[in-house]
C-alpha cells in the first residue's frame, strides 16, 4: 500500500466499498449516484482534494456495509473514469475493480434532445455509443445527439 496519498485522513473501514481515485470535485456526484445524499442506514466517509501521485488531487468515498451494483459502477465510470472500486471484507481489500466505460451505454442516462424518441411515450431505452473517452463524448443511437461530461453530470 502506498502510505502517501493522504489515506490517513479517513479511517480504514471493516466492511464495504471504497471508491478511490475519483477525479477531484466529483465525490458529491458519486454520492448522488449511490443515493447517499439522504443517507439513513449506511455510514459514508468522504475525502475531497486529497493529494494523489496519479491524479494530482483526488476524492475518495467509503461506504460501509454496502457493495455497488453494475448500474452504479457504470455511472461512476462515466464521471470518474480513473476510479478504483475496492471491496473490503474484514479490513482487507478482497477485490479491486478499475472502472471502464462500456462501449454501449444503455438505460443509465437520458438523451438531452427533447425531440429524441427516447424522450417520447415510446418505451425505448436511451442508448449511447461511447465515441470518445477523454474528453468524454457519447452519441445517442437514436438521434445522434452528442452528450459531453457536463451534460451527464447535470443528470446526477
Ligand atoms: N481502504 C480502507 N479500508 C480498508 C482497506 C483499504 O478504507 N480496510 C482504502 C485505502 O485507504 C485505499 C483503498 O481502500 O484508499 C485501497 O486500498 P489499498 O489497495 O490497500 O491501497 P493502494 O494499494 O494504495 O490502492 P491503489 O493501488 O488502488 O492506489
Ligand atoms: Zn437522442
Amino acid at each position: 500500500m502506498t502510505a502517501v496519498e493522504g489515506e490517513f485522513r479517513i479511517k480504514k473501514i471493516k466492511e464495504g466499498t471504497v471508491i478511490d481515485h475519483i477525479s477531484a470535485g466529483h465525490a458529491l456526484s458519486v454520492l448522488r449516484i449511490l443515493g447517499m445524499t439522504d443517507v439513513k442506514n449506511n455510514v459514508v466517509s468522504v475525502a475531497m482534494n486529497v493529494p494523489s501521485h496519479k491524479l494530482g488531487k483526488k476524492d475518495i468515498v467509503k461506504v460501509e456495509n454496502r457493495e455497488l451494483n453494475a448500474e452504479e459502477v457504470d455511472k461512476i465510470a462515466l464521471i470518474a473514469p480513473k476510479a478504483t472500486i475496492n471491496i473490503i471484507r474484514n479490513y482487507v481489500v478482497i477485490e479491486k475493480q478499475k472502472t471502464k466505460i462500456p462501449n454501449i451505454i444503455r438505460g443509465i442516462i437520458k438523451c438531452d434532445n427533447v425531440m429524441c424518441i427516447t424522450n417520447s411515450k415510446e418505451p425505448i431505452q436511451p442508448t449511447f455509443y461511447l465515441e470518445k473517452e477523454d474528453p468524454l463524448r457519447l452519441r445517442c443511437y437514436y438521434c445522434n445527439r452528442i452528450m459531453d461530461k457536463d451534460d451527464i453530470l447535470r443528470q446526477f
